[in-house]
């Protein structure tokens, strides 16, 4: 029988265990998909922990929220997909219920895409949460441009990783903020035109050096916290800044400084719409196709060491890198 990753109560990775299931038919305008790989989210830690500001019905909650597989069944009335297309699953809202730490799940067509061409399933199992925030946050929500200089926050993260490749896509120059400046050789490799460090002096002082004076277009901040400071004194009067994450549990001070635009992003704004759906899914296919996106994967595990999976996460010993489970035909 299939099996499916769940937890009965709130806690460390061990309450995940796995349990077999018979799989669900799909409704109308519903595809049910085999999942062959799925990554490691930080949200399903805070899910799995209780953090999550979304509740959690238990016992039995499932876990996932990005992953690929193909498409095993259609319900009544979906259009334009077929059993055995490769497919990523775009949004699961509804983790909970439909997550994808699973060999199934069934969701409504409307939430997967095609698996773009060339792209291994390791990948594709990490690719659409960090592509599609940082597209979002820097394309759809700053508007960025080519040349535009981009600021971008916890760049050797997922999303940071993700946003400088997108930037340097579309012609615009991603400046790369780290904590520590030991990690300027691989951010400088990950696609970094500069790096700033903020064990290395100030940072707007930095991006002024980097930037002719002029200071950062667009800041994507997916860190929060006191630090944000700098780094609305390292935009350019005018610019933007994109809240898009918070890994600085910190307070965050109310913004002040030089005049900007400041946007507050959520990617279901995105990956729940379909008509922004596809643009995404163009511009990633574009950019896998050309060799300008590609994921950085951490390491692989096993369906049944789902736990270790957790706890390289929680250690943060993935220094960024996507965490990916792959599950067996
Ligand atoms: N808005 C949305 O819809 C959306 C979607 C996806 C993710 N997010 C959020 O975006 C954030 C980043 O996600 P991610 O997957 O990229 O994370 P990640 O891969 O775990 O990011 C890791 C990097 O973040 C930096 N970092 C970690 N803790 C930090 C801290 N306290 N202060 C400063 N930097 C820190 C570190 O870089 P250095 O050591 O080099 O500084 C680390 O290498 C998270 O808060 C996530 O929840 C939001």
């Amino acid at each position: 029988m299939p099996r499916v990753v769940v937890f009965d109560e709130f806690g460390g990775p061990d309450v995940m265990h796995v349990v077999e299931e018979p799989v669900v038919e799909p409704a109308a305008g519903e595809v049910r998909i085999r999942i062959e790989a799925f990554a490691v989210n930080p949200l399903d830690l805070m899910m799995r922990s209780g953090a999550s500001p979304a509740p959690i019905p238990l016992p039995h909650a499932r876990l996932g929220v990005e992953g690929t597989g193909v498409v095993d069944a259609l319900g009544p009335e979906v259009a334009g997909l077929e059993v055995g297309d490769p497919v990523i699953l775009a949004a699961i809202p509804d983790a909970s219920v439909r997550g994808s730490y699973a060999e199934f799940t069934t969701v409504p067509a409307s939430r997967v895409v095609a698996r773009p061409a060339g792209l291994g399933i390791t990948e594709a199992a990490a690719i659409w949460v960090a592509y599609s925030t940082a597209y979002g946050a820097l394309v759809e929500k700053a508007g960025m441009r080519p040349g535009d200089h981009v600021l971008v926050t916890a760049a050797s993260g997922g999303v940071g990783r993700a946003a400088m490749q997108i930037a340097n896509q579309l012609g615009a120059v991603p400046i790369a903020v780290t904590r520590h400046a030991a990690k300027t050789d691989e951010l400088l490799a990950a696609g970094a035109a500069a790096v700033v460090a903020g064990d290395r002096g100030d940072i707007a002082e930095a991006v002024r050096d980097h930037t002719g004076g002029s200071g950062a277009d667009i800041v994507l901040d997916v860190v929060m916290g006191p630090g944000q400071q700098d780094l609305l004194k390292a935009a350019r009067p005018g610019g933007a800044l994109v809240a898009a994450g918070f890994l600085d549990p910190r307070p965050t001070p109310f913004p002040s400084g030089p005049p900007l635009t400041i946007f507050s992003y959520r990617s279901f704004e995105h990956t729940l719409d379909a008509v922004v759906v596809k643009r995404m899914a163009a511009f990633l296919n574009a950019g896998v196709s050309l060799g300008a996106l590609r994921p950085a994967i951490d390491k692989v595990f096993a369906l049944d060491d789902v736990v270790a999976a957790h706890r390289r996460l929680e250690q943060g010993l993935h220094a960024g890198r996507k965490i990916v489970v792959a599950v067996p035909d």
